[in-house]
């Protein structure tokens, strides 16, 4: 059986955004980040101030640095140098879960459990030193409210974690008491921030000018520095890094995928926009319009963004890769020529994926420019999809093109790998250095 052309052609249209709309997306995104500005209450997204600026990039000394974002916990110890120079003086990484093992993230475990399980790493790093003092900085990228650059409280929990007694509590000052029980009050948490916030930081101290950070993995969002917000104690220069939280943007026409998807998951309403662009979220799609195609809507087939990563990297003449992965998931073997409509509909939906990013980004610029003309700048990038989905930073590129025409050569996307870790540590360097 192939595949009904127009049917085919009708799911491709549905994944495919021209110039125009994607202009309208940008100034829409835009629309919504000023009605946030006016009133939160008026924007889908949460824009979250974060109490610091940019970086001079003078910060120097030795601070910890835990990124605590997802299941894998990781502890640092940095040297900041200066001049965007550093050293990482000792890691230590582990899972919140291990299958069989331990699970401090379902909801039987407790926040007591969790954080005293994070201080027996941060004590692992200082080597059990119970009397150095330590500033430490903390990565913590679940949406929280805060009025300084300490007190981070959990709205809600995300990426499935459901420990007891965690939401609506300050984040650090749960890290205090883990870290008193194991006596090593020694170690201050001096900052918190977003995952994004500290990709800005990381990149912003080694490259100047550079103004929005973003997370582009499994979750998605971004940050940018408003220059019109300041803050009496806030720390750091140029006005304020919000973190938009922008995975929740739910101001734009999504499309009969991205629809039915949101109507059956687990938080319907919620992070609309991460949904449609995040590596979470572009397997389940693509599974949604294969299972259309072949007449089987509804079923589930586990496809996921590395498989199609896998695909699109396929350049075989018979694209065994993209056959054997539709033979193992599918259970299903398909004449050449819906193999590679298959193959195309990943790329569509990852290309999809990179334009809506770029619009974002465009708004940010646009944002930060105002009524002036658009500065020589760099987009900080951090995440899997980012630095390792084939077509995602490339339609990026493209895309701020379309938008930005000539000023398109001021702005580029640049890696910054790691950042989670660094800017944890430049943060608690510019909490106690201001
Ligand atoms: C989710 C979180 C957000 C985080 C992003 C990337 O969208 O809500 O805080 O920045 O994932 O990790």
């Amino acid at each position: 059986m192939a595949f009904n052309e127009a049917q085919f052609k009708d799911i491709l249209a549905e994944f495919t955004i021209g110039t125009e709309r994607l202009h309208e997306i940008a100034a829409t995104f835009r629309q919504d980040l000023q009605l946030g500005l006016r009133d939160v209450t008026l924007s889908s997204m949460r824009m979250l101030k974060s109490y610091v600026g940019l970086p001079s990039g003078k910060e120097t000394g030795e601070y910890l640095a835990l990124d605590f974002g997802g299941t894998n916990i990781r502890v640092f110890k940095f040297r900041l140098d200066g001049d965007g120079k550093f050293e990482i003086i000792k890691r230590v990484g582990r899972p919140l879960i291990v299958r069989g093992e331990y699970d401090y993230i379902c909801k039987d475990a407790t926040a007591e459990q969790m954080f005293d399980f994070i201080a027996e790493l941060i004590d692992e790093v200082i080597d059990g030193d119970h009397n150095t003092k330590y500033y430490l900085g903390h990565t913590f990228s679940f949406p929280s409210t805060q009025d300084n650059l300490y007190n981070a409280r959990l709205i809600i929990w995300t990426k499935e974690f459901a420990t007891q007694g965690v939401e609506g509590e300050v984040a650090n000052d749960l890290l205090v008491e883990a870290l008193k029980r194991r006596g090593a009050g020694n170690v201050e948490p001096v900052a918190v921030l977003n995952d994004t916030v500290a990709v800005l930081l990381s990149a912003a101290y080694k490259t100047p000018d550079t103004f929005i950070g973003s997370i582009y993995a499994t979750g998605h969002n971004t940050c940018y520095l408003e220059p019109t917000i300041h803050d009496p104690q806030g720390v750091g220069l140029g006005g304020m890094i919000l973190n938009l939280e922008c995975g929740n943007f739910s101001k734009i026409v999504p499309n009969r995928f991205d629809a039915e998807y949101d109507a059956g998951s687990e938080k319907p309403g919620e992070q609309r926009f991460e949904k449609m662009v995040s590596g979470r979220y572009m397997g389940e799609l693509f599974g949604m319009a294969i299972a259309e195609l072949l007449g089987e809507k509804g079923k589930h087939y586990g496809l996921t963004s590395i498989d199609m990563s896998a695909m699109i990297s396929d350049n075989s003449p018979n694209l065994h890769v993209v056959s054997d992965i539709i033979m193992a998931k599918v259970g299903r073997e398909l004449e050449f020529d819906d193999v590679a409509k298959i193959r195309e509909l990943a790329a569509a939906i990852v290309i999809r994926s990179a334009r809506l990013v770029a619009a974002s980004f465009v708004a940010l610029v646009w944002q930060r420019a105002g009524s002036g003309k658009i500065q020589k700048q760099h987009v900080a990038v951090d995440g899997s999809v980012y630095e390792k989905m084939p077509l995602a930073k490339d339609n990026i590129t493209k895309a701020i093109g379309e938008l930005l025409g000539d000023d398109a050569a001021q702005v580029d996307t640049i890696l910054d790998n790691g950042g989670s870790g660094l800017g944890a540590a430049i943060a608690a360097a510019m909490a106690v250095q201001k």
